[in-house]
């Protein structure tokens, strides 16, 4: 029987509260563990033994599940549903989640990518679309956006978030989620998100995936946390906690994250939820003995949903009987799961988010195409352009060879977490590049995405470029590898694709080569070798398009690397955020520094040329000494000096001169794109109070202290203008 407790207005919080506890009052102990458990779906083939131990059904009519994982298709999810719904004891309705990430059917490019746009109010209609469609065939809940910071490019997990920059990603988090999550949970095409991995994922040690990490607290509350509070801000539904520990504690297991921060600090107020059988792992981890131990320590540090791990439902009630574990907490944990639940408006209809047929009117509509292809290009960074090559001319070039392993598999142009999007629904770089500039476009892959080299492919690719007036070279890392579990101690090329790009470039054509891959990676023989460069990471369902608007020019690239691209993985973890240190580069011998390679990366955070230039003035304050109440306005004037309409993303970094520890040298404060025409020229103002200039001070307050300051403004973080003022 379900419970009634039906309301149309849209709720309060308040009322929201009251009616979960009335439906907890009703429930046992059991059934509110339930609450606490995630089941997956039925996997198309059995990989975990965990999911052979229960059939679904069973623990859906005995109230011992209350969220699901990855059910498809939507008829199974209506079944279970249905069972949840009339045939549990207290009919408490199910919800259905799953990892959307970037894109649904429709698919954006990869977080990452996506983030070198700059354009937040563009990311936020990628996660609403991604939103709708999700929720077209069931889907209420994301486990997104993943918002981790992480200056380790050998972490293949870099292309779920947002890069390096606290200030950056924190705008795209608020984004995503409020995409996600639109202005009411109650619609059927808004969908809970959920912020991950919490905290400090992306700190893996050595880049590998699951590792440990080596992070101060300090560095928590500088880099870590921001995006996470941003999310919160946003008004995040969920959160998960990281694989990873905190010194030396499991995340899963981290009294201080989950409680401290997330509950007490912040007053975070949705459920958390375990990754994936993670909470099982604090027995690897060596932290607690046994599986029920594991039960205990992240449930009593703050996880109250354990995805996939069955130690919950094993042994909670045990250890509530056995007093390890307060009923209490339980209560608030389950509370927690049904106010998500009346959020999604479940209990007013539980089969609100199941329309048959609703699939067809929503997936890949040309307004969602529209946008894919307008955030793929927009999310393109142009690295080199040397020669004035680009932006081609249609009627230039009779025949184009597109050479390299990336558009063999139109699954390369998605990249991993990309949803229900199919292969078949991608516009592919050829068919992009045929239509937009009526060429005859060959196409040979030159060797495997793998990286094995086939002299056949090989040889067939010269030929094929022997016939073209232009060569389009389309190389980089292939789908698979970045993501989760893709880390990499090499971020180079695989060296058949540098030998493919030497033969090609030995040929004395025109090349443009273009990259697509998930990380940045380092590639020192194309950046010195070849003249042309654009870096298109893995665009999504309207990749050729996107890139064929962008080499022919009908757009202009303006997008702005959101992660340092190394020289080497010896440079690795990056970062622009570099702190003041006794020995600072270039004064002396004894500076910080390599034998073997300059500290510079091979392109810095914030860089990507465009076809036109942009011609930046000083930068002039409206007052030289501000009070903590004051505003300053910085302002500089941008001029396009080249011959195409162009945008820019100007950027506004700032320095603490002296503080109370050692700040970033710069660090990025805000930004503004704008677009001028050839010979246009615009007034950029920022405004900066003493709220921008804060920090974690030596006793971890977070305040801006009094003093001078540097301000840079410019058009990348290697390359601006500068100016100082004084805080007082
Ligand atoms: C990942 C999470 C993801 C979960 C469910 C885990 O392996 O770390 O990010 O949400 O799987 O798919």
């Amino acid at each position: 029987m379900m419970v009634l407790v039906g309301c149309n207005a849209p709720v309060q919080e308040k009322d929201i509260s009251q009616k979960a506890d009335s439906v907890l009052r009703l429930l046992s102990l059991e059934e509110k563990i339930g609450q606490l458990n995630q089941l997956r779906g039925r996997p198309t083939t059995p990989t975990n033994t965990k999911d052979a131990r229960y059939v679904i059904e069973d623990e859906i009519r005995a109230g011992r599940v209350g969220t699901f994982l990855n059910v498809h298709p939507l008829e199974e999810k209506m079944a279970f549903q249905k069972i949840a719904v009339e045939g549990s004891p207290h009919g408490i309705p199910l919800i259905f989640a799953m990892d959307i990430l970037h894109g649904f059917r429709t698919t954006f490019p990869v977080p990452l990518g996506e983030a070198a746009s700059w354009d937040v109010p563009g990311i936020e209609r990628s996660a609403r679309i991604s939103a709708i469609e999700g929720a077209a065939v069931g889907f209420m809940w994301t486990m997104a956006p993943m918002v981790d910071i992480s200056f380790d490019a050998r972490w293949g997990r870099v292309m779920e978030g947002a890069g390096e920059d606290p200030y950056l990603a924190s705008l795209i988090a608020k984004a995503r989620v409020k995409g996600f999550q639109g202005d009411d949970l109650a619609l059927p095409n808004t969908i809970l998100a959920c912020a991950k991995h919490f905290a400090g994922y992306g700190q893996v040690l050595a880049g590998r995936d699951y590792n440990q990490t080596v992070i101060s607290q300090r560095f928590l509350h500088d880099y870590v946390f921001p995006p996470f509070k941003a999310a919160h801000e946003a008004g995040v539904g969920t959160l998960m906690s990281a694989f990873t520990d905190y010194d030396g504690i499991p995340a899963n297991a981290s009294h201080y994250l989950l409680t401290e921060v997330l509950r007490e600090q912040w007053g975070f107020q949705g459920p958390i939820i375990s990754d994936f059988n993670s909470l099982e792992e604090l027995v690897n981890w060596g932290v607690v003995s046994s599986v029920k131990d594991a039960a205990r320590m992240g449930f009593n540090a703050g996880t109250d949903i354990d995805m996939m791990g069955l130690v919950y439902i094993d042994h909670l009630a045990d250890l509530v009987r056995e007093g390890k574990v307060k009923e209490a907490t339980i209560d608030t944990a389950a509370k927690r799961v049904l106010i998500a639940k009346f959020k999604l408006g479940l209990f007013d209809d539980p089969y609100r988010y199941f329309t048959p047929g609703l699939d067809e009117d929503t997936w890949l509509t040309p307004a969602h195409r529209q946008h894919a292809r307008e955030i793929a290009r927009a999310s393109m960074v142009l690295l080199k352009n040397e020669e004035d090559l680009l932006p081609l001319s249609t009627g230039d070039y009779g025949t184009i060879a597109v050479i390299g392993p990336t558009d063999a598999d139109a699954i390369n142009l998605m990249g991993t977490w990309s949803a229900w999007g199919k292969p078949g629904n991608v516009v592919g770089i050829v068919k992009g590049l045929r239509e937009a500039s009526g060429a005859q476009v060959l196409f040979a892959e030159g060797c495997n995405q793998q990286g094995t080299a086939d002299p056949a492919l090989m040889r067939k690719a010269l030929e094929t470029a022997g016939k073209a007036d232009l060569v389009v070279l389309t190389l980089g890392e292939g789908w698979r590898n970045s993501g989760e579990n893709t880390s990499l101690a090499k971020i180079t090329l695989p060296q058949v694709q540098i030998e493919l790009a030497q033969q090609v470039q030995k040929m004395g054509k025109p090349v443009v080569c273009v990259l697509f891959n998930g990380r940045p990676m380092a590639f020192p023989w194309l950046n010195e070798n070849m003249p042309t460069i654009l870096e298109a990471w893995l665009p999504g369902t309207e990749a050729g398009n996107a890139l064929a608007d962008v080499l022919f020019g009908k757009y202009n690239p303006s997008g702005k690397l959101p992660m340092t691209f190394p020289r080497h993985a010896g440079q690795v973890p990056i970062t622009y955020l570099e702190k003041r240190t006794g020995r600072p580069y270039k004064q002396g011998k004894n500076y910080t520094k390599y034998l073997d390679m300059p500290n510079e990366p091979a392109y810095a955070f914030g860089y990507g040329l465009s076809y036109t230039t942009f011609e930046y003035a000083g930068i002039r304050l409206d007052q030289d000494k501000i009070g903590f109440t004051d505003t300053l306005k910085a302002s500089v004037t941008i001029k396009n000096t080249g011959d195409y309409l162009g945008r820019e993303v100007v950027q506004l970094y700032a320095s603490d001169l002296v503080a109370s520890v050692s700040r970033p040298m710069k660090q990025l404060i805000g930004f503004k794109r704008i677009e001028l025409q050839p010979g246009g020229e615009e007034e950029v103002d920022f405004k900066v109070t003493s709220q921008d200039l804060r920090y974690w001070n030596k006793d971890m307050i977070y305040q801006a202290d009094p003093g001078e300051f540097k301000l840079f403004i410019g058009t990348s973080s290697a390359e601006g203008k500068e100016v100082v003022f004084t805080l007082e």
